[in-house]
């Protein structure tokens, strides 16, 4: 049996994660060790919590005495670290915390994983990482895994680093890594801070829809299931030491993106066409706000032969039902600390 630990896999993408492997390897036992910061929550994992192959485990990634017991106990085979601080807003307010948890966080399991995989056969550390790390595009081009890194806030510097710290890791120990550079994940158990949840859920309350500056921002957006999926096939079939982006060619404008949300949104609550646009409402933008993200996934077709599954309509739509099917799991988030952090955010 291989025993994987899976790092805050109670989070969004970490949710998807846990769910397909816990799904689709019965022999594997999956560990998941998460901090349950606000952002963790383990009603994302409800469906699966009994599964015979799944254990969670309440941690903090950055406690090494702690992770230290953990690979001693349990005796790991591979990691697959996705626990993280992971919101550009709150790197901007509070970039010590991005520091703690992505950099000393990452070297922290980088050096248990070192110092107890004496045997380094059939190991392997997986890095889940983002597109944020090359920085920002201008109208032309697209990331590749080759492309300088260049991060521009003090979160994707904080993911730059931990990228480097696992090459390194690679490279002076010869630890087997590797590593992948998403592009923006969108779908259910998304936590309400990030732009597409807090529409969805700011239109069905009628609330505004804060737009950064003129809303010309471009995403490559990719469903979470299809990041998890490309997720499993790198972990399983990846090249040891090597990097590959993940993305779904699939750019929008912020502003259109929202548009085509309030759309959906009419249709799905009945409303008047055009009723959920007049909420649209442009506010100050955020600090340093990189311009455009764009993935050339291409490496990952070729080699390993993933590609996305769903078209974006399609993707948005599933979400969208996904939301108003599960109106309590958003509301128990938006009724405890996050309205603070909405008052002190929006309201200031
Ligand atoms: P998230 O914020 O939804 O979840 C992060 C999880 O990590 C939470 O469950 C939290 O409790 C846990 N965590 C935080 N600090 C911890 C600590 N010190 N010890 C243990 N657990 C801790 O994040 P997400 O959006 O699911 O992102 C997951 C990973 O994927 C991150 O590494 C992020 O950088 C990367 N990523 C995200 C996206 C995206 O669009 N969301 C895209 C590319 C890459
Ligand atoms: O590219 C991958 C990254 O995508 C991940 O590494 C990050 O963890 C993840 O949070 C995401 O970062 P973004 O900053 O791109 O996502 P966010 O949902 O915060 O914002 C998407 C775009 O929408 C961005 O241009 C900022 C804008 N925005 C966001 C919010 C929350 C608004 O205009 N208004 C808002 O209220």
């Amino acid at each position: 049996m291989k025993k994987i630990l899976i790092t805050g896999g109670a989070g969004f993408i970490g949710s998807h994660v846990v769910r397909r492997f816990v799904k689709n390897y019965s022999d594997y036992q999956i560990y998941n060790l998460d901090k349950l910061t606000y952002a963790g929550n383990l009603e994302n994992l409800r469906d699966i919590e009994d599964a015979p192959n799944y254990t969670f485990i309440k941690g903090d990634i950055c406690d090494a005495g702690f992770i230290q017991q953990i690979f001693v106990q349990y005796q790991f085979d591979g990691v697959i670290h996705l626990a993280a601080e992971s919101h550009v807003d709150r790197s901007i307010t509070n970039p010590m915390a991005f520091v703690e948890t992505n950099v000393i966080g990452t070297v922290t399991l980088l050096n248990a994983a070192n110092h107890f995989w004496k045997d380094k056969t059939d190991k392997r550390f997986y890095h889940v990482s983002t597109d944020e790390v090359y920085g920002s595009l201008g109208e032309e081009g697209f990331f590749l895994e080759t492309t300088s890194y260049d991060p521009k806030s003090p979160y994707s510097a904080s993911k730059a680093s931990s990228d480097h710290f696992v090459r390194a890791y690679h490279n002076t120990y010869s630890l087997p890594i590797v590593v992948s550079n998403c592009s923006n994940n969108y779908g259910s158990f998304h936590f309400p801070e990030k732009l597409i949840p807090l529409v969805i859920n700011n239109i069905q309350q009628n609330k505004p829809l804060p737009i950064y500056g003129k809303g010309e921002n471009i995403r490559d957006w990719l469903f979470v299931e299809d990041h998890a999926r490309a997720i499993d096939v790198i972990f399983h079939k990846g090249k040891d030491g090597d990097t590959y982006n993940i993305g779904g060619f699939n750019e929008w404008t912020n502003i259109d993106l929202v548009k085509l949300l309030c759309k959906i949104m009419d249709e799905k609550l009945g409303r008047d066409p055009g009723t959920s646009e007049k909420l649209i409402t442009y506010v100050k933008d955020r600090a340093g706000h990189d311009m455009r993200y764009a993935i050339d996934a291409t490496k990952l077709k070729n080699e390993l032969g993933w590609e996305p599954s769903l078209q974006f309509e399609e993707g948005l739509e599933k979400t969208v039902d996904w939301y108003l099917a599960n109106q309590k799991w958003m509301n128990d988030i938006t009724s405890g600390d996050y309205q603070n952090y909405y008052k002190e955010h929006y309201q200031a």
